[in-house]
């Protein structure tokens, strides 16, 4: 009986040591965590339930019979975040550089499909040189498979990719289809081919880090939502954000204690919109100011700053905040910035997290790079993502609402649930200057008369009385009530109930 324990305590000690102390030393060196120290560190201490720890491959060419590591080069199983179950699977670059073989992908889809039955998170941290060269065509067979399961989980309960190593070719689309990707500064990368064939086919020299790392992928191509300077912050980072999502669809997310008062009325708020409608100011001082505890997670803040998206509480509820930001473009929609905020409203709605939309919009961007890149596409799938979704939307006008911008952020025509604009709102098809230079465009070579148009058209739309006269809005607030505004209408808004009709899905202009 002794033997046997010892037997498998021997052969425990040998998967955990994956690819052995030199290669482990290695990692290390290139200022990574092992496979191993990632779980833990992700993981409530002891929660770690590890599941096929002994598999091998099944590979029989290029020596491979012999040289088999238990595992086979990922970790999975499952555990808690902060007492809340979640499955991970963390590859281990020690293990023939996490390459992922046949056995290694029946791993990830075993938790994958475990995790779709009990209905909790799948959180996956890369690390892999992608495809096992020795096993060809097995491995490719054993990607789709991932892909197939990130697409049928999609909506379904939330999939977040942590990339902190290589990730390349086709292995980026199982991240690319999760709902979040995290990457780290210097040790990652991702890109469908890397510098040396871009090298021979485009003749640009770049290097990984400039192709695909974390800095690229988090402020230039959107790939990414955050980037951290180390593995230890990316993980610490990815325990916050778990708190604030639902295991899985059905669920709501979970509601925490505040002793912040739902009705914290906030005086420096009314004089945060400056007097010339020209001049910016920092939506994110409102967003901190109207949330529990000040505390909003931002997701992809150096990637189309001029939309500001993140999760924060309202009352201990937790929920998703999309507002222009008029520092940035004056806060004009783009094709990046729809993009982004299109994404993250679809995974709000598919998780059950009430919108706050914040809106100060001039409108869309002109010009021929957005025309050429396919705005009109782009902009529709934000506007397209407010209208299909039925969870509570609470939209507050701060300052612009101009043309079709207006309509596309969370308008009462898009079944906004609860609809307030501030005092000093405008809310118009554009800005006085340029409607009286359409519509009074015979009194152009008169300054003075056209002034006074300008003044009459301002005077006569360039407020939020029009647009509540229609009742497009529901209520003129107060700034310093806005917490207390939205906070009343989410207690209201609680067992809203809104179906789409049927349909197998919707054509999203993707
Ligand atoms: C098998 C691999 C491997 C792979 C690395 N290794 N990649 N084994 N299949 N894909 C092994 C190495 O042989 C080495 O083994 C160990 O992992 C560490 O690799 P190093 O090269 O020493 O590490 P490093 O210098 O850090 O370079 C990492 C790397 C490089 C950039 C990832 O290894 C590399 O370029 N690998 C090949 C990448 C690749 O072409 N993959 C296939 C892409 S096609 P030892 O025993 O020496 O420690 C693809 C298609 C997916 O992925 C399609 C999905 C649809």
């Amino acid at each position: 009986m002794h033997s046997i324990q010892q037997m498998l305590e021997d052969k425990r000690a040998k998967a955990r040591l994956g690819g052995g102390s030199k290669r482990i030393d290695a990692q290390h060196a290139k200022g990574k965590l092992t496979a191993r120290e990632r779980i833990e560190l992700l993981l409530d201490e002891g929660t770690f339930e590890e599941w096929d720890m002994f598999v091998e491959h099944r590979c029989l060419d290029f020596g491979m019979a012999q040289n088999k590591i238990p595992g086979d080069g990922v970790v999975t199983g499952y555990g808690m975040i902060n007492g809340r179950l979640v499955f991970v699977f963390s590859q281990d670059f020690t293990v023939f550089g996490g390459a992922l073989s046949e056995a290694h992908a029946e791993k990830i889809c075993k938790i994958m499909d475990q995790a779709m039955k009990v209905g909790a998170p799948v959180i996956g941290l890369n690390d892999s040189g992608g495809a096992r060269i020795q096993e060809g065509v097995a491995s490719l067979g054993g990607y789709a498979e991932v892909f197939q399961r990130n697409v049928m989980c999609s909506g379904v309960i939330p999939q977040i990719s942590v990339i902190m190593g290589p990730c390349a070719g086709g292995a980026v689309y199982s991240p690319a289809m999760t709902d979040f990707i995290y990457m780290v500064k210097d040790s990652s990368y991702m890109f469908v081919t890397g510098p040396e064939v871009v090298k021979t086919v485009t003749h640009e020299s770049v290097t990984a880090e400039e192709l695909g790392g974390a800095v690229t992928h988090s402020t230039r191509s959107g790939v990414a939502d955050l980037a951290f300077e180390n593995d230890v912050e990316a993980l610490l980072m990815l325990r916050r954000m778990f708190n604030y999502l639902p295991l899985n669809n059905k669920e709501k997310p979970p509601v925490r204690r505040t002793d912040d008062p739902a009705d914290r009325l906030d005086f420096s708020l009314d004089t945060l919109v400056p007097d010339n409608p020209n001049k910016p100011y920092d939506i994110k001082e409102l967003i901190v100011k109207a949330v529990d505890d000040h505390d909003f997670f931002e997701i992809q803040p150096d990637n189309a700053k001029n939309i500001v998206v993140g999760f924060a509480r309202m009352n201990g509820q937790p929920v998703g905040i999309v507002a222009n930001q008029p520092l940035v473009l004056a806060g004009c929609l783009d094709i990046k910035s729809s993009i982004k905020a299109a994404r993250f409203v679809r995974f709000c709605d598919a998780f059950n997290f009430p919108v706050i939309t914040f809106v100060d919009v001039p409108g869309f961007m002109p010009g021929t790079a957005q025309e050429y890149g396919g705005i009109i596409k782009h902009g529709a799938k934000l506007l397209y993502a407010f209208a299909e979704c039925t969870v509570p939307k609470i939209t507050v006008i701060t300052r612009k609402a101009y043309g079709g911008a207006y309509d596309v952020m969370s308008s009462k025509h898009l079944r906004g649930d609860v609809n307030f604009a501030w005092p000093n709102a405008e809310i118009a098809v554009m800005g006085a200057k340029g409607a009286v230079e359409i519509i009074f465009r015979e009194d152009k070579s008169d300054p003075a008369k056209l002034a006074a148009r300008e003044a009459e058209y301002k005077d006569r739309f360039a407020n939020p009385f029009v647009a509540g006269s229609r009742g497009y809005i529901d209520d003129v607030i107060q700034p310093h009530e806005t917490r207390k505004r939205i906070c009343r209408s989410l207690a209201m808004l609680r067992d809203k109930k809104l179906d789409n009709p049927w349909r197998k899905h919707g054509n999203i202009p993707l």
